[in-house]
């Protein structure tokens, strides 16, 4: 039986490809960013697969006919910060009208409990897809918090992408937001004892960003 019904790993091999040259090491910030773009992406092709059209009249060169568009109010991207940021720039290169939020949350040192410091929503969340986008779904914690908070906002369509996940993130995602689909292009082995993922490619925020 499928552990996580709500995962889809993108097997598609330029996916597939494109993720094994982000996870090296020597890979450049440049390029770094250059693989997230594209990764992203191609991410957001299969995230969007299964939005609603309606018809609408057109016209070509040749004569009018009924064609295809996108209904309702579309999407609206979630950054979590900072890394989900990274992600964002190919989303858009195929969505341009989407709108963006963006949730801060860092973790209390005592507690640990994740902590908003930043939330900037489009006033019409409730009427969009949500597509949450954080790199690495780790301990999940966050990214629980996360959905939390956009619920509580009045999102009620969500859906999650990040480049990498483990069993443990999935388990508190599936455990707190069952109905919130993921998208992900690999679910690695393991999380070590700093909540690193294992292989994994390190610390996504300081590779996008070149600050380590
Ligand atoms: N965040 C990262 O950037 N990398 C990990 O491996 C886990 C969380």
């Amino acid at each position: 039986m499928n552990a996580f019904p709500n995962v889809t790993v993108v097997s598609h091999p330029l996916v597939q490809h494109k993720l094994t040259l982000l996870r090296r090491k020597e890979v450049s910030t440049a390029e770094f960013r250059r693989l997230v773009r594209e990764l992203s992406l191609l991410l957001a092709y299969e995230v969007t697969r299964d939005l609603p059209l309606e018809k609408t009249a057109i016209e070509t060169p040749l004569e009018p006919m009924q064609a295809p568009i996108l209904a309702g109010k579309k999407l609206c991207f979630v950054s979590i910060l900072r890394a989900g940021n990274g992600i964002l720039d190919g989303m858009l290169d195929l969505v341009p009208s989407a709108r963006v939020g963006h949730v801060g949350l860092y973790r209390d040192p005592e507690t640990l409990v994740p902590v908003e410091y930043y939330l900037k929503l489009p006033e019409d969340v409730g009427e969009r897809q949500v597509i949450v986008v954080d790199p690495m779904l780790a301990t999940g914690h966050s990214a629980a918090a996360a959905v939390t908070r956009l619920k509580e906002a009045g999102a009620q369509q969500i859906k999650f992408v990040c480049l990498l996940t483990v069993p443990e993130g999935l388990r508190v995602m599936q455990d707190n937001h069952p109905d919130v689909s993921i998208f992900t292009c690999a679910i690695d082995r393991q999380l070590d004892e700093h909540g690193y993922i294992r292989p994994g490619l390190g610390d996504a925020g300081d590779r996008i960003y070149g600050t380590k």
